[in-house]
């Protein structure tokens, strides 16, 4: 019983964070390697460190029976949590141009874009004025309803993932509109960070999810 009372009644999975599928210089000049640097090794390492710490205390707290504690934390495992599933994706929702990065929707996620929005050039213009139109820092989402079948544009502010927005919404391709994904090139100038990551963009990422979520 000490045992368990001291280190919590279950083992703890402790997240890492994850490599890049590619080198940090390989997405520019759309987003330099000295963004995809601090971005990766800072920013997300931090969301993963928290993340962790979180859990942790709140194993301790529900060890021990520490209500207010439990509840205390909601916000830093939300926060942190989110930032480290939010970035998960987005790293596999950017690729070198050499590796597909840029290269238009094929099959049924274009067959879906195209029907719903009549094209996809109108799809990113409607996820870049969204994009652009978040206050502060936050996301904008290419999601699929995998209840409806239906494809959704969305923002979420701060960390929160797409899934605060609806229980059946799946990301397809997730933007980091965050300052720290764009400034130290881009300045403040948002839009252009919008324009530019569509050369970047992995579309065979979010083929891959929209076949298994709409088959
Ligand atoms: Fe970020």
């Amino acid at each position: 019983m000490a045992d368990v009372q001291s280190h919590g009644f279950r083992g703890l999975h402790k997240y890492t964070l994850p490599d890049l599928p590619y080198d940090y210089d390989a997405l520019e000049p759309a987003i330099s390697g000295d963004i995809m640097r601090l971005h990766h090794q800072k920013h997300h390492q931090a969301y993963v460190t928290n993340y962790n710490k979180a859990l942790e205390q709140l194993d301790d707290a529900v060890s021990k029976g520490d209500a207010s504690t439990v509840v205390k934390l909601q916000s830093a495992i939300k926060f942190n949590g989110g930032g480290h599933v939010n970035h998960s994706i987005f790293w596999k929702n950017l690729a070198p141009v050499s590796k597909g990065g840029g290269e238009p929707p094929k099959g049924p996620l274009r067959a879906a874009i195209d029907n719903e929005f009549r094209s996809l050039e109108v799809l990113i213009q409607k996820i870049n004025a969204e994009g652009a139109a978040v206050q502060g820092s936050g996301w904008v989402w290419l999601g699929v309803d995998n209840e409806l079948k239906r494809l959704v544009i969305e923002t979420t502010k701060d960390q929160d993932p797409l899934v605060t927005k609806g229980a059946s919404l799946v990301p397809l391709l997730g933007i980091d509109v965050w300052e720290h994904a764009y400034y130290l090139q881009y300045k403040n100038a948002r839009p252009e960070y919008l324009k530019n990551i569509w050369n970047v963009m992995n579309w065979r990422y979010a083929g891959q999810v929209y076949d298994k979520e709409c088959p």
